[in-house]
């Protein structure tokens, strides 16, 4: 079974009532659910992780070969905007790799407009709330299949 590696960056812990007129009501937990429920479907393992610690994030990554993860699926939360070290994690480990956000990252404050992450990500979904997860999931897997 291939092994995908999901993501959750900085305070996406707190979804459900976090800024909940940008990001909505649902909770990780919910988001989880979907997802696993994709994932057993098309027969796939999911390990998802949610850390506000960059660090963590940037050792889940680099272990991801080792670890024998054929895709990476990551909102990286505020760290899309600063963290060189998540990108080179990316770029290190070679794993395809999707990026999402819940809101729309471009019709935000300016400070949000740049991404670190992207110009090494396979493709980027963003703006459609929890279903850039869904969409950000099923994308990977096709990538991956493909
Ligand atoms: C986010 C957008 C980021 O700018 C923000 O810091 C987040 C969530 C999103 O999913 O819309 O924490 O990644």
């Amino acid at each position: 079974m291939k092994r995908i590696l999901v993501i959750h960056g900085p305070n996406l812990d707190l979804l459900g009532e976090r800024e909940p007129a940008i990001y909505g009501r649902i909770t990780l937990k919910q988001i989880n659910n979907a997802l696993i429920k994709i994932a057993k479907r098309r027969k796939v393992n999911l390990k998802i992780i949610q850390s506000n610690h960059e660090g963590d994030i940037v050792e889940l990554i680099g272990k991801g070969k080792k670890n024998k993860y054929s895709g990476l699926l990551i909102n990286p939360a505020a760290y899309t905007h600063t963290s060189v070290a998540i990108r080179d994690a990316i770029l290190a480990s070679g794993i395809f790799t999707v990026e999402v956000h819940l809101s729309n990252i471009y019709s935000r404050e300016e400070f949000r407009h740049k991404s670190l992450i992207s110009p090494v990500a396979k493709g980027i979904i963003l703006g459609f709330g929890s279903r850039s997860y869904t969409l950000g999931l099923e994308a990977l897997l096709d990538l991956i299949e493909s």
